[in-house]
């Protein structure tokens, strides 16, 4: 399976390491960094489709990824429960839907790894012993939980699981001893609370057994919703879905923020802020004529409805492949299971032989 077309429009927008030092910049790079023999492990929870804003915050990086190195892709279902434990079959039913979008983007099953973590038991065992080397108040530090108990209503009352997530997310990243994390700029906390633990595991037990992992963040790690709100999301209903019919794009397109005081077609109008401009600065590839339209716009004379025409066609250009695979892949749903569970019996047997090593480092070793 060939990810190219899907990849190639802004490939210098993909590498890039955020404020941490692992910054390659072009594909050779990358095969220089691939001989280390790096393992990736990434994830979502799965409580809904996918959407661009996920597309290039990360699913993006991931395509080009698994073309170099061993790569894992988990549906993180138990981190999904902390905040729906009262409904989980919300998180059961969006396990298949997040599956469709991976391979509808280009996500190989035959390079890259998929898993159910739920379906991980030695995952559940090696946080409760990560558990024991973290902090309450410095899990109450973690900047994304902290705004997260904010959105969430949870201040008064957190659940312990959903305060106790990252410690979960240790485990996922370090029970395949991935050393490279591609996740969207809000992820970058956890990848951090991580290492600390890994630091605090090898030192108290006198071991080398845990390695520490580098996120990597994409350049446009945060893109904005239809609305021009700061970050795409469902939970703003503010998303453009991979799985969106052409009539749900144009409907959204057609409804995007602009420029408020562009009212008149002969107007100059804004382009920073304006969503129509953000979107077409990733997903058009003919950067002149993004440039053309941009300077038409300030001088006035170009009018919302026809730059959003245009980005319709480039949003659809970009979708129209993306949306026939995950029709062919949700016709046979037993199919896309069965890719998953042949994965996760792969990730399990990586997962006994560290929480065996885990075990042996700290002495929790009975013998008959
Ligand atoms: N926290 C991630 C999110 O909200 C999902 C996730 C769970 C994850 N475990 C992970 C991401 C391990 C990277 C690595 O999207």
């Amino acid at each position: 399976m060939c990810s190219f077309f899907l990849c190639s429009y802004n490939e210098e927008l993909l590498w890039y390491s955020g404020t941490i030092n692992f910054g390659f910049k072009s594909k050779e790079d990358v095969n220089m960094a691939s001989e280390k023999k790096d393992i990736i492990l990434t994830g979502d929870r799965p409580t809904g489709p996918l959407h661009l804003g996920h597309y290039v915050g990360s699913l993006e990086n991931r395509i080009i990824l698994q073309e170099k190195y061993k790569q894992y892709v988990m549906l993180a279902d138990l981190q999904a429960l902390t905040d729906n434990a009262g409904n989980p079959a919300k998180v059961t039913n969006n396990v298949l839907q997040v599956a469709l979008d991976y391979l509808a983007v280009g996500i190989d099953p035959q390079k890259t790894t998929c898993f159910i973590q739920s379906m991980i038991p030695q995952l559940g065992e090696i946080t409760m012993y990560y558990l024991n080397l973290v902090t309450v108040s410095r899990l109450e530090r973690n900047p994304t939980v902290k705004s997260e108990i904010k959105e969430r209503g949870f201040e008064k009352s957190i659940p312990a699981g959903f305060l106790t997530y990252p410690v979960s997310q240790a485990a996922d990243i370090t029970f395949v001893k991935a050393t490279l994390v591609p996740v969207g700029e809000d992820q970058k906390p956890m990848v951090e609370q991580t290492n600390e633990i890994v630091r605090a595991f090898n030192r108290t037990y006198n071991t080398d057994v845990l390695v520490e992992a580098k996120a990597i963040i994409p350049k446009v790690s945060r893109l904005s919703g239809i609305d021009g709100k700061d970050k795409m999301s469902k939970s703003l209903g503010n998303a453009i879905y991979l799985s969106d019919s052409p009539d749900d794009i144009s409907k959204k397109v057609m409804s995007m923020y602009t420029d408020p005081d562009h009212i008149r077609v002969e107007d100059p109008g804004k382009i920073e802020g304006n969503a129509v401009f953000t979107y077409l600065d990733v997903f058009d590839s003919d950067k002149k004529k993004v440039e053309e339209l941009k300077n038409h716009y300030k001088k006035g004379g170009l009018g919302d409805v026809k730059v959003k025409r245009y980005l319709i066609d480039v949003l659809e250009s970009f979708l129209v492949p993306i949306r026939k695979r995950r029709e062919e892949f949700a016709k046979d749903p037993a199919q896309v299971m069965d890719i998953l569970f042949k994965g996760t019996k792969e990730t399990e047997i990586v997962a006994q032989q560290t929480l065996s090593e885990i075990k042996e480092a700290m002495g929790i070793n009975y013998k008959k």
